[in-house]
């Protein structure tokens, strides 16, 4: 309950936030001139993934990896609906281009996200961005809150940048120019096991040997935030031609690690604190927690399972759950997935077993 009113207000607050600053409006606003920002969600259309693939490494190089993620989606709805997009203080197609061209800069939307959050590391700003769309444009919170998980391990589980924005570079068919490419080579790909920029990024220089300042990482992340974006249209196009669960169904592998259901067995928010709840997210476990033998004493019984909407675990986990296995054998699984977790070969069996 206080969790939803919780939202209201957040909504309210982004009406409001909007509302201030409002440009001067151009003619596709169809005469709503003096009207108030609608409460949202705000009206989606069906977009080309390739066209926002192309938009999002664009608004990279102008707004970074949130600020481009977000960008190359509004700016779509903005040209083909119109009002209310309107009202968003984010430039035109055109002005990206030109400021592209002539090196200028322009200020965007979500900016602030470059880096992980003003370069902090934390989450990946072209996730940022785009669940920020997703949110806007979906009504229902469980729906918004489905395909957002889904985004976020989708993220985590595949090799990025995709081969299809690396084709778009190497080609010349990128929206930058040619000249203005940081890189135009076909950069290696990789999981990164990660929502997080830091692991993200580190992970990506560990095995393409590019540093973290080099015009090729950050090149990487521009193909990248058009692969985010572009992934994020797949699912809302499906969305809102057949309903949450096609969209689900689009990445119907992606589901949580093996690893990260089996501590979310126990460790998740919720009320019993001695049972392992003190402790939320998702996160990939593995990805920081990796040698946990010496709590397995601990594991006194599994609770009951814990899924939630669009973002199942292995089914053998809920089984697990579900038959309520005592100690030893809770023991014994977490101490068999952990001894294996962590290498990069089990990365790619993570992939195959979905
Ligand atoms: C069967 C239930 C259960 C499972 C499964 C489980 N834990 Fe725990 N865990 C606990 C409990 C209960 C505690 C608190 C008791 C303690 O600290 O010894 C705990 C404590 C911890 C701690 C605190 C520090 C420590 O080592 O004592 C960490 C970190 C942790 N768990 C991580 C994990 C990770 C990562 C996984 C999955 C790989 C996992 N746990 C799976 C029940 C579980
Ligand atoms: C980005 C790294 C990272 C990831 C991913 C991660 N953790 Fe942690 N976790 C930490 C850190 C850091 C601590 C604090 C360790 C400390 O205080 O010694 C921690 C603490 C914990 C604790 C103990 C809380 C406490 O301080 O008593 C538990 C339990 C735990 N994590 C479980 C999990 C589970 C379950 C997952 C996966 C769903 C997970 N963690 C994913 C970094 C991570």
């Amino acid at each position: 309950m206080q969790r939803r009113a919780f939202i209201k207000r957040m909504a309210a607050t982004l009406g409001g936030f909007i509302l201030l600053s409002r440009l001067p409006l151009s003619s596709a606003d169809n005469g709503h001139e003096n009207a108030a920002p609608p409460h949202l969600p705000w009206p989606y259309t069906r977009l080309d993934p390739e066209e926002t693939r192309k938009l999002g490494h664009l608004g990279y190089y102008l707004f970074e990896c949130a600020g481009g993620a977000f960008w190359s989606i509004a700016v779509q709805l903005r040209e083909k609906i119109g009002y209310p997009w309107t009202l968003l203080p984010i430039p035109s197609r055109e002005e990206a281009m030109e400021a592209v061209r002539e090196g200028k800069h322009l200020h965007s939307l979500f900016q602030y996200g470059y880096g992980g959050a003003v370069g902090w590391g934390t989450l990946c700003g072209a996730l940022n961005g785009s669940l920020a769309i997703i949110q806007m444009v979906v009504g229902e919170h469980k729906h918004w809150d489905a395909l957002g998980k889904k985004l976020m391990r989708w993220y985590e589980s595949t090799p990025l940048p995709s081969d299809k924005s690396n084709e778009y570079a190497v080609k010349g068919m990128m929206y930058v120019p040619k000249e203005k490419m940081k890189s135009t080579k076909w950069l290696p790909s990789n999981i990164s096991g990660s929502t997080l920029c830091h692991v993200s990024v580190g992970k990506w220089c560990e095995i393409s040997g590019y540093a973290s300042g080099s015009k090729e990482r950050s090149e990487r992340c521009g193909r990248l935030t058009g692969d985010v974006a572009a992934m994020t249209v797949q699912l809302l196009n499906t969305y809102f031609e057949k309903g949450l669960s096609a969209a689900l169904a689009l990445a119907a592998d992606v589901r949580l690690s093996p690893t990260t259901a089996s501590c979310r067995v126990c460790h998740y928010k919720g009320k019993d604190y001695e049972a392992g709840q003190f402790t939320r997210g998702y996160l990939a476990c593995e990805s920081c927690h990796r040698d946990m033998r010496p709590h397995a004493h601990t594991f006194v019984s599994l609770g009951g399972g814990h899924g939630e909407a669009g973002l199942k675990g292995p089914s053998w986990a809920r089984d697990l759950a579900i038959a309520g296995l005592g100690a030893a054998a809770a023991a014994g699984v977490a101490a068999g997935v952990l001894a294996g977790s962590g290498s990069r070969e089990d990365r790619g069996e993570e992939e195959k077993e979905g």
